[in-house]
């Protein structure tokens, strides 16, 4: 007799992932998985790094949250009303995030009954629109690597051309006090339609090719289709079996340490065409003119973090926010790498692992709810909204994010 459970189908011709349907007796809310099948979804998680749950639109914020939390048995009990109790879950980001300077502060606001959750988008939504709980509107704004690139896209290859860039590889965290989350979830609510294409053209094309490849060989290889909006993930473990053995010795010595109010620190420089780092000409904040800040809480991070279910290593670094490399060598030593240097370390190590073939470019579905290992892959926003589809009447976009600071940092289990 088939049993009522959990099951995992990996994605077609995806370099990972996998999509999941839920037993019936959750009654399609994946909060009220019990242990069994919550354990299933878990190492689906860890295993295909990027879950796929259909159907979610209706999913509320406070099951987002139950469910996300779950993943991370170190985030404690939610404070009581009088404050005593459990330290609570704060979102991923801390309350910086939404600092003037920091260049994550237009990028969405709080669900204000589980602040924990965030709202992200494209458009104006009225009260009581599907995922706007609030008591007020909401005007959303997309990210466009516009903003952010040191050289962007012309309009014309926006809108004549169809392009759009990685707007900025990353990993969710503050990479400042807090830990990084475990998990990420976000739920597609309202989507513009999968009708409409844009391409990443891999503007380094020049350094890596070779030979006598044909045009649409060489164009493939440089090239990625994909939806309005898609938002693109790669494998860490992926990335790291990528590297020479030299460069796995490199990266397993290898400390990163993280600028102090990173986003704040970035906030005047630009980044390289691929959203993989900055561009260093020396725009970055003085460490003196950041808000207050405390040594014992900057973050150094290893630069691989072993995954705690198939223990394979996964290359882990956010580019835009490192500030230096520290580099252990054979005979005890240490060889510390500066900004522009580690910049441009990380950034050969990166770059193989973001070739067409190995991006997951998660097309969105409405309801699609999408939860990921954020300690396993990096992730990017792409997609232009410039009212591109049907003058942007088809553009209109809203998505719930959750992930909560862990209270344990990454790290290499078998070194
Ligand atoms: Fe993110």
């Amino acid at each position: 007799m088939h049993r009522d459970s959990l099951v995992v189908t990996p994605l077609n011709e995806a370099p990972f992932g996998c999509s999941v349907s839920l037993p019936s007796y959750c009654k399609n809310d994946p909060a009220y998985l019990n242990n069994e099948d919550f354990s299933a979804l878990y190492d689906a998680v860890h295993k295909y790094l990027v879950v796929v749950i259909p159907d979610q639109a209706e999913l509320t914020p406070k099951s987002q949250y139950i469910l996300t939390k779950r993943f991370d048995p170190t985030i404690p009990e939610q404070p009581n009303e009088d404050g005593t109790g459990g330290a609570g879950a704060a979102y991923g980001h801390g309350k910086e995030f939404r600092h003037t300077q920091s260049v994550l502060r237009k990028d969405g606001c709080s669900v204000k009954s589980q602040p924990q959750v965030q709202i992200l988008g494209q458009g104006h939504f009225k009260v009581g629109e599907p995922g706007n709980e609030n008591d007020e509107a909401l005007n959303l704004t997309h990210p466009s690597h516009t903003t952010f690139h040191h050289s962007p896209l012309t309009n014309e290859q926006i809108k004549e051309g169809k392009q759009t860039r990685f707007y900025r590889w990353h990993i969710d965290s503050a990479l400042y006090d807090l830990s990084p989350p475990v998990v990420t979830s976000l739920l597609g609510i309202k989507v513009p339609p999968t009708t409409h294409y844009q391409t990443i053209k891999y503007e380094d094309e020049g350094e890596a090719a070779g030979g006598s490849e044909s045009e649409s060989e060489s164009k493939s290889k440089f090239e990625l289709k994909l939806t309005q909006g898609a938002t693109c993930f790669v494998s860490g473990a992926q990335a790291f079996q990528g590297l020479s053995n030299e460069d796995k010795e490199f990266v397993l010595n290898t400390i990163v340490e993280y600028a102090p109010h990173p986003y704040i620190f970035i906030s005047s420089a630009k980044a390289t065409s691929d959203g993989l780092t900055m561009v260093s000409e020396d725009k970055e904040l003085k460490l003196d003119e950041l808000p207050p800040w405390e040594a014992s809480k900057v973050k150094k991070l290893p630069m691989v973090w072993t995954n705690p279910v198939t223990k394979e290593d996964h290359l882990q670094v956010h580019g835009c926010c490192l500030y230096k490399l520290h580099t252990k060598n054979e005979d005890g030593s240490i060889k510390t790498l500066d900004l522009k240097e580690s910049r441009e370390k990380v950034h050969k190590l990166m770059r193989p692992a973001i070739a067409p073939e190995r991006v997951l470019a998660h097309s969105w579905k409405q309801g699609d709810l999408v939860l990921f290992f954020n300690r396993g892959v990096w992730h990017s926003v792409t997609g232009e909204f410039k009212g591109l589809g049907n003058n942007g009447a088809d553009e209109r976009r809203l998505m719930h994010q959750c992930n909560i600071a862990s209270f344990k940092d990454p790290a290499i289990l078998h070194n």
